[in-house]
């Protein structure tokens, strides 16, 4: 563990489309810092950590929260959805997890309402096969009120008369849309209110200026741990637009969802599955629509953890991963799941793509325009052994350290950690 953390503030993000494992690599951490932060997305995600067989689903809180003595903050940049957050608050306090002094939540996140999931669902609808396939927790209308500077943030709750002309106007805005546009029924700005006011209360306890927060923190030379949530290819602006998330995933998104200097990060650490999933639409040109595929979904226990939805499947894409290198500046990766290999005889890795007659080694802009786009793969022998006890580096069969010395040939970045299966301790360090 030494090696993964040593003296350096860390950002974790994803390097493909989400459900890379990010939850139980941040619990894994975590022991080596003092601060966790979350600082995009909302409850969109989903994080799942395995102690001594016991899960644990995290969607807002860092997954920093389940171990002693941890400082957990909720940044600015997160769409805050209080009424998940107290359901998340109660369901960790049911296990005896301490939820108290430890949680910091941003007073400038933007908040989300029932209108941001009733958009959601109504756009969604609208778009018919051209969906998103959104989580449709409201997050994308909750960061578009964000940006049209419609949004209300969690600071407004505590200045009634403000929150409520403010909430009032805005609702009776979205009513227009809601009836005129979507022929829908409008919403009781007034019980909006007596909810988000009630829910301010439950809330107080830990909402602070985490801008002071943070500063203090770099201040005291805490080690600081960013938990970046989603994946790279989901990013707002270097995924694969449209079919994106709403929020700045990459590690450069930390610095303004987290409200700290950019020189306050000094790693970078990329979290990549040794193949690939996807949830909702959208490219995928590695995607395995056949049995291998249904395969690695049972095995792989691939259904979304926010939605039950089934995960698309495929091959490791090294094309998409090694763009998602580039624009977070990945120093190193932990690359998890490899046990859900164990039974295959021959491993693919899609490093190039072909369009028509052209073949591309990088990853195109312009994915979600090219229906015609196939993967170009580089097989590798499986090791056909069960890696899920394997603790020791010297255990790993040749063949899937062979697999391992390829993907960081092609990638160009060393692997410091294997993830092997779900539990905490399931984990074997390469350095
Ligand atoms: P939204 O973030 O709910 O707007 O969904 C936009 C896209 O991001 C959809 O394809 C979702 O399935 C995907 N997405 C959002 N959050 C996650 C996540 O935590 N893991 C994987 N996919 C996600």
């Amino acid at each position: 563990m030494e090696n993964l953390t040593t003296g350096s503030n860390t950002c974790l993000v994803g390097l493909q489309w989400g459900d890379e494992g990010k939850g139980k690599i941040v619990d894994i951490l975590t022991e080596s810092f003092d601060v966790v932060v979350r600082y995009q997305g909302g409850s969109n995600a989903g994080h799942t950590v395995v102690i001594n067989n016991e899960k644990f689903v995290l969607h807002l809180i860092p997954s920093g929260i389940l171990r002693k003595n941890k400082w957990c903050v909720i940044g600015s940049g997160v769409a805050l959805d209080p009424g998940q957050l107290l359901e998340e608050i109660g369901e960790l306090r049911k296990k005896n997890i301490e939820v108290s002094g430890n949680l910091r939540i941003s007073e400038l996140a933007h908040l989300v309402f029932p209108y941001h999931k009733k958009f959601d669902e109504l756009s969604e609808s609208e778009k018919g096969d051209e969906k998103i396939g959104t989580t449709r927790r409201g997050i994308g209308p909750c960061y578009t009120d964000k940006m049209a500077r419609n949004g209300i943030r969690v600071a407004d709750l505590y200045h009634p008369d403000h929150f409520r002309q403010r909430l009032k106007k805005v609702v009776e805005e979205k009513n227009k849309i809601l009836v005129r546009l979507y022929d829908a029924e409008a919403l009781s700005w007034k019980d909006i209110y007596e909810t988000y006011c009630e829910y301010a209360e439950q809330i107080r306890p830990f909402v602070c200026n985490t801008v002071v927060f943070m500063a203090d923190a770099v201040k005291a030379k805490k080690k600081i741990l960013f938990e970046g949530a989603q994946g790279s290819l989901l990013d707002v602006d270097f995924g694969t637009y449209p079919f994106i998330t709403s929020s700045s995933v990459t590690a450069g998104g930390a610095a303004v969802g987290a409200g700290i200097s950019p020189r306050q990060i000094h790693k970078v650490l990329g979290i990549m599955k040794s193949y690939t999933t996807r949830v909702g639409s959208g490219p995928f040109p590695s995607e395995l629509n056949d049995a291998l595929g249904e395969y690695l979904r049972k095995k792989g226990g691939e259904y979304g953890a926010t939605t039950g939805r089934p995960r698309r499947c495929g091959w490791f894409d090294a094309v998409a991963v090694k763009h998602a290198i580039m624009v977070n500046g990945v120093d190193s990766a932990v690359l998890t799941k490899l046990d859900v290999l164990d039974e295959q005889r021959t491993i693919k890795i899609c490093v190039g793509y072909t369009f028509g007659d052209k073949a591309y080694d990088l990853f195109p802009p312009d994915l979600a325009a090219r229906s015609e786009c196939q993967p170009i793969y580089k097989e590798v022998p499986g090791w056909l052994r069960d890696t899920s006890k394997m603790r020791d580096r010297n255990d790993i069969p040749s063949q899937a350290k062979n697999y391992i010395d390829t993907l960081e040939k092609i990638l160009g970045i060393p692997v410091e950690m294997l993830s092997v299966g779900p539990d905490r301790g399931q984990v074997v360090n390469l350095v």
